[in-house]
């Protein structure tokens, strides 16, 4: 038997999942989410989420995966065949996250280049240029491609080890250069209440869609509900700690979405003025349009800010990706069984085909407005794998360890290497509060959109 790998210690599992966890879901998805969602309400929502249900959740996951040792189909099927479903269902949600994952890689990774090739002024035009190339029918395929191959390249080659390492340091400059933007942006006129926008809570702005879209958001972010967690927990000692490991990773994600979104949704006040306005036109191309029009007003630096910051976020992008790839080829190994080379064959024909038509959505087949006017495939693949299925999975998730093996399995796989004083608290939890907060919540998004 071929023995299972395992991290060399619990600052290599730290590392791991915090490169899975901090990506573009931090810089691009969290930052126009709480523009959209009236700021500090969503902030303050987000920030409740991230320390109550996200870190019970993933220590439950890190648990499930180091008690069974196997990734999440496995681990939901060595309980019983019959529970199997629960870990397929999680690994059909990086099946339709990479595709429009890598769309947006191609988009970051655009603007990359075209800080050296275009230059600043050239991309802060009030979005013409990003909606240009988005809806280009060449343009858009290509570095979307060339995200896919950088992402493949990596994989295929095994050399992940580098790239971790690699992050140890991009990670805390990226921080670094985002706290510095962040306070520039902060010194321009308006920002300062841009920046109360998004700190201070508006209660009258609270709605189940704002919960669902933080819950999908936290899930997103700490690459949860879908597997990756119990896989990497499969790998962790026992002689590791769960409890100091997952609350570490939670605020260092947290972290870094804070600092995003100050930022983001400050210039955004700066262009627009008010918080309305700002929500009006919150979303996927928020990062894209804003940005650039602060970045161009930094005169000589702005060329080498605009290239650095998203070369890192490039960078952030990139590990994310490569976790979601590695985790699609150990889904297609395991349930094909096959050699990697196969299932690495597999995965990039499917993404390569998906991500092509998701982002034929923009330009091709942009008639398909799947969630409304106005709306793209990429908005809907986001919209099924974040406020559906991953709350559906989180959900089942809570309900078996909670009621069917019972929250001591956990407890006691977490108390093998730490202490778990908040293990009463935990129980509660996953019991009984984040259950019925998921299912309160789907009910009431789906009457809101019928009612
Ligand atoms: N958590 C990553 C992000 O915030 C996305 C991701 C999800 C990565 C699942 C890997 C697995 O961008």
């Amino acid at each position: 038997m071929e023995k299972r790998a395992s991290w060399s210690g619990k600052w290599a599992f730290i590392l791991a999942a915090a490169a899975s966890a901090v990506g573009l879901g931090n810089m691009w998805r969290f930052p126009y989410l709480a523009a959209k969602y009236g700021g500090g309400t969503f902030l303050l929502t987000y920030v409740v989420l991230v320390f109550t249900f996200g870190v019970s959740l993933l220590l439950l996951e890190t648990a499930l995966g180091r008690k069974t040792g196997q990734s999440a189909i496995g681990a939901f099927k060595s309980f019983g065949k019959k529970y199997a479903f629960i870990g397929i269902l999680a690994s059909a949600v990086p099946f339709i996250i990479t595709p429009y994952y890598c769309i947006i890689g191609g988009w970051v990774t655009k603007y990359t280049a075209a800080y050296l090739v275009n230059g600043p002024e050239a991309l802060a035009d009030g979005g013409d240029f990003f909606t240009g190339f988005i809806t280009s029918n060449v343009e858009s395929y290509i570095w979307m491609l060339v995200f896919m191959a950088l992402v493949f390249i990596v994989v295929g080659l095994g050399v992940k080890g580098g790239i971790e390492k690699a992050n140890l340091i991009m990670m805390p400059a990226l921080i670094i250069m985002a706290i510095g933007i962040a306070i520039y942006t902060l010194t321009m006129p308006g920002a300062v209440d841009g920046a109360l926008y998004y700190l201070t809570p508006d209660f009258s702005k609270f709605s189940p869609e704002l919960v669902i879209s933080a819950l999908g958001q936290m899930f997103y972010s700490l690459s949860l509900a879908m597997g990756i967690m119990i896989t990497y927990g499969s790998y962790m000692r026992k002689q590791d700690s769960l409890t100091s490991s997952v609350t570490r990773i939670g605020f260092f994600d947290l972290g870094v979405s804070f600092i995003a979104g100050l930022l983001i949704v400050s210039a955004a006040f700066v262009a627009v003025g008010s918080g309305d306005a700002v929500a009006a036109k919150a979303g996927p191309s928020l990062m894209f349009i804003t940005l650039p029009n602060v970045f161009v007003d930094m005169g000589g630096m702005a060329t080498i800010i605009g290239f650095l910051f998203f070369l890192l976020v490039l960078f952030a992008a990139l590990t994310s990706a490569i976790s979601l790839t590695e985790t699609l080829v150990s889904i297609v190994q395991d349930g094909m069984k096959c050699t990697r080379a196969k299932a690495l064959g597999i995965v990039i024909a499917f993404v390569v085909v998906a991500g092509a038509l998701v982002n034929a959505g923009y330009n091709g087949l942009s008639f398909i407005e799947p969630l409304g006017e106005g709306s793209s495939m990429l908005d809907f693949a986001d919209f099924i794998s974040n406020s559906v299925l991953m709350p559906i999975v989180a959900l089942l998730t809570c309900v078996f360890v909670g009621w069917i093996v019972k929250p001591k399995t956990i407890i006691d796989e977490v108390r093998v290497s730490s202490k778990f004083s908040l293990a009463g608290a935990w129980t509660v939890m996953i019991k009984y509060i984040a259950p019925v907060l998921v299912v309160v919540i789907l009910v009431a998004y789906v009457a809101a959109q019928f009612g």
